[in-house]
């Protein structure tokens, strides 16, 4: 579904006399369809990058992000034109950053129901019955359904972010932290809609903020640590395999 290779990227910083940054640095690893890895390491070592990148927030410095796409076949992300990555997005493609962009005037039904009415072939009342089930099930009280999600606690927008994120069941759902903010309830059921979406065979890569969280729904793990990237599988040998025959062959 999507194999990302030898992905580098650098920024320079033109206030401070063009100095180089180095965000992330040749991170190679492959999902398979329905699969769902996870991104570890610590802070700073270029995790929320290789998802920005993946998303084309960030353009990356080298490497390959190749993509599976339903509208283009096998695509690489790291050098497709902006139109064509913008197609893309809107049409397979979800991410979940740590905090909700609150679009101003949008009730929060509003704001879940938006890429279900846009993207998915239902109608206005389908598309209200899954918003609602979904701020349900996260705990959102039926009474701020019609409120405007910029006045809501951190934790209340991260559960709109999320619902929002997954209502339309995108192919591939890329996860910046989406339970950091949630207590051990909300997690839960996060880690549960999670679940689902991947066995109705959305594709996912995620950043948790807690090893266990991440070990409880990743079945890979590329753990990147002075900028190495290790991958590890619980999926099967084969995959690990392939992926270091890769790295120590990247000509194959
Ligand atoms: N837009 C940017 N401009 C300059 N430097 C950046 C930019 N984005 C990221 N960086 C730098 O790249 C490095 C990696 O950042 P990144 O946010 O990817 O780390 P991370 O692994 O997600 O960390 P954390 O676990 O704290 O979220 C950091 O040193 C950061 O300062
Ligand atoms: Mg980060």
């Amino acid at each position: 579904m999507i194999i990302v290779e030898n992905l580098s990227k650098s920024f320079t910083l033109h206030t401070l006399g063009g100095k180089q940054i180095r965000a992330c640095r040749d991170i190679s690893f492959r999902v398979p369809p329905g699969g769902f890895l996870g991104l570890s390491g610590p802070s700073g070592v270029g995790k929320s990058t290789v998802l920005k990148c993946i998303y084309r927030t960030y353009l990356a410095s080298s490497g390959t992000i190749r993509f599976n796409s339903t509208a283009c076949g096998w695509v690489d992300l790291a050098a497709l034109p902006d139109r064509a990555v913008i197609d893309i997005r809107d049409r397979e493609m979800g991410y979940v950053s740590q905090f909700l962009k609150v679009i101003p005037r949008v009730s929060a039904l509003e704001v879940v129901m938006e890429p279900i009415l846009s993207r998915n072939s239902v109608s206005r009342d389908t598309a209200r019955q899954r918003a609602v089930d979904l701020l349900e099930r996260l705990r959102i009280s039926s009474h701020l359904f019609d409120a405007y999600p910029a006045t809501f606690s951190g934790g209340e927008q991260q559960r709109v972010n999320i619902a929002r994120a997954v209502s339309w069941k995108p192919r591939l759902l890329l996860l910046d932290e989406p339970t950091a903010s949630l207590d051990q309830n909300s997690i839960g059921v996060v880690l549960e809609i999670l679940r689902e979406l991947r066995d109705e065979g959305t594709t996912m890569i995620g950043i948790f903020h807690d090893t266990t969280l991440l070990t409880s729904v990743a079945d890979s793990v590329c753990h990147i640590d002075n900028f190495d990237a290790l991958v590890k599988s619980r999926i099967s040998d084969d995959f690990v395999k392939s992926s270091q025959a890769r790295r120590a062959n990247p000509e194959e």
